[in-house]
């Protein structure tokens, strides 16, 4: 009988699009995929660490699925908290089969099968001297609890497509460009869960984008954690384009493959140069918005936070995007709270958000993750303070948003229509080209196709009009 797998996916767009990759090769290997928990046979959560409460989901949910599941689905946890803890999670949760760091998703079906091999007893437990003599086990198991767990480098040949139908959309992509992170923000998990930065050759990129185009993929998303950090190991692909830095010349090259829209997320301030939105100026696919995290609008707190970038580069950084006649949608993410943040301190952030003007702003609680450098820091912000801060950011975001985005209001912009509206059966929704949710009247049939809409209501988190 064919095999279900219920796969859960917590944290970022790399957790996303890892999973992606995921569901594929277990479809290609002949299981099916369910959105049902209740009736699967494999369970997997795609685990993210940033911040407590993230990893405390996974343990949560874990038990959850032991209470209501009289048939003891394998449970199979992959990604960052997976890297992170290896095999204690084990010991911390029994219920777990196996677990898969952020490289090894690739042989996720090599795990699979030794978990359901272990339950029928055709696979024995077999011991770590032993793992050589049979090609399954050439990864790991661990000797503590002879349980499967694989935290090794991708394999040479992994396989970075992913098949349409496990695509969140049938109209938008993720493009992996560069994986890992070399910073070290002193508040930050991910360099540990996620590894060096490695950027993939700028000819696969292309490869890539070019094979979704023919799938009729209308918008691509350039993902890693710092993709203007973006440095290939051969300028093969980008030689012919302009521009100072790998990744705009990558954006340019990404741009000339004639692909409707052109969308990259995270930026790294320090790394963030002006031949970026000189590339968005010039190329009309490329799209008008930037994901530029702030963190805090305290150089004090920068520097503890070794962020690499001050209040004043920053600001010039915002000023050039906003000198851009394409109009560039702004949003950042700041953290309240860090250690020894001061009330001046969080002052400085409150007028540099109100500087910015940003569209939209992910703020976050300083979290202390163990293992990072700040963990060592006496977290001294009592939590009421972290949170009366988190409320009043909140509030001025809100404020500095809603003005913000009176702009569009009577204007026209483009609209890719991805799906039937979740509020209107009249409704479609889609994305601008500046990365703002859109809902439009509209029938089903417009789906798939990019469509001028003049905004006729603004709302806090999204727009609101009609197709022209
Ligand atoms: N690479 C990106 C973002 C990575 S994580 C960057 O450098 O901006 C996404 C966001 O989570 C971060 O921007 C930060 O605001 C937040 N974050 C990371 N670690 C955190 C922690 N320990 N506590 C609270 N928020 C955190
Ligand atoms: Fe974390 Fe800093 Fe790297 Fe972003 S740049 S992933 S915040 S260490
Ligand atoms: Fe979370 Fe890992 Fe992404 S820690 S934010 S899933 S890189």
């Amino acid at each position: 009988m064919i095999k279900k797998v219920y796969l859960e996916t917590m944290g970022c767009q790399m957790n996303v699009s890892d999973s992606e990759r995921v569901a594929t090769k277990l479809v290609s290997e002949g299981y099916e995929i369910t959105n049902d928990a209740d009736s699967a046979d494999i369970i997997l959560f795609n685990t993210c660490s940033v911040r407590e409460k993230a990893e405390q989901k996974l343990f949560t949910q874990v038990g959850r699925m032991r209470q209501n599941y009289g048939s003891q689905p394998v449970i199979g946890v992959l990604g960052c908290v997976a890297q992170l803890e290896g095999d204690t999670l084990f010991k911390r949760a029994p219920a777990i089969d196996f677990v898969l760091g952020t490289k090894a998703v690739g042989r996720v079906d090599v795990a699979i099968a030794n978990a359901l091999g272990q339950r029928d007893g055709t696979i024995p437990n077999v011991r770590v001297s032993d793992r050589h003599a049979d090609p399954i086990f050439q990864t790991r198991v661990s000797p503590k609890f002879a349980k499967y767990i694989d935290l090794e480098e991708r394999e040479i040949d992994y396989d970075w497509s992913v098949a349409q139908e496990q695509r969140q959309s049938k109209y938008v992509a993720f493009v992996p460009i560069i994986e890992g992170c070399n910073k070290f923000c002193t508040y930050c998990i991910v360099p540990f869960s996620r590894g060096r930065e490695k950027s993939l050759p700028a000819t696969e990129i292309i490869r890539h984008v070019l094979s979704l185009m023919s799938q009729g993929v209308k918008e691509v998303h350039l993902i890693g954690q710092n993709v203007n950090s973006y440095r290939p190991t051969t300028e093969e692909g980008l030689q012919g384009f302009k521009g100072s830095t790998p990744f705009s010349r990558l954006l340019r090259a990404v741009a000339a493959t004639g692909i409707e829209r052109v969308k990259f997320t995270t930026s790294f301030p320090r790394d963030f140069k002006f031949d970026i939105v000189d590339a968005i100026d010039e190329h009309e696919n490329l799209c008008n918005w930037v994901h530029l995290p702030v963190q805090s609008g305290s150089d004090r707190v920068l520097k503890a936070m070794r962020r690499l970038h001050t209040i004043d580069s920053y600001k010039k950084k915002i000023d050039r995007i906003k000198s851009s006649p394409k109009d560039i949608a702004l949003s950042t993410d700041i953290i309240v709270g860090f250690p020894g943040e001061t009330e001046t301190d969080f002052r400085k952030t409150v007028e540099l958000v109100e500087y910015c003007g940003y569209d939209s702003a992910y703020i976050f609680k300083y979290s202390p993750r163990p293992g990072t450098p700040a963990y060592e820091s006496y977290d001294n912000v009592p939590e009421d303070e972290k949170t009366a801060r988190f409320i009043e950011l909140e509030r001025v975001q809100r404020e500095v948003q809603l003005r913000r985005l009176q702009r569009y209001l009577g204007s026209t912009i483009s609209v890719l229509a991805e799906r039937e509206s979740t509020k209107s059966e009249f409704d479609i929704s889609g994305h601008s080209t500046c990365h703002k949710v859109v809902n439009f009247n509209g029938s089903r049939d417009i789906i798939g196709t990019i469509r001028d809409v003049r905004i006729t209501q603004v709302k806090s988190n999204s727009l609101y009009g009609e197709v022209c």
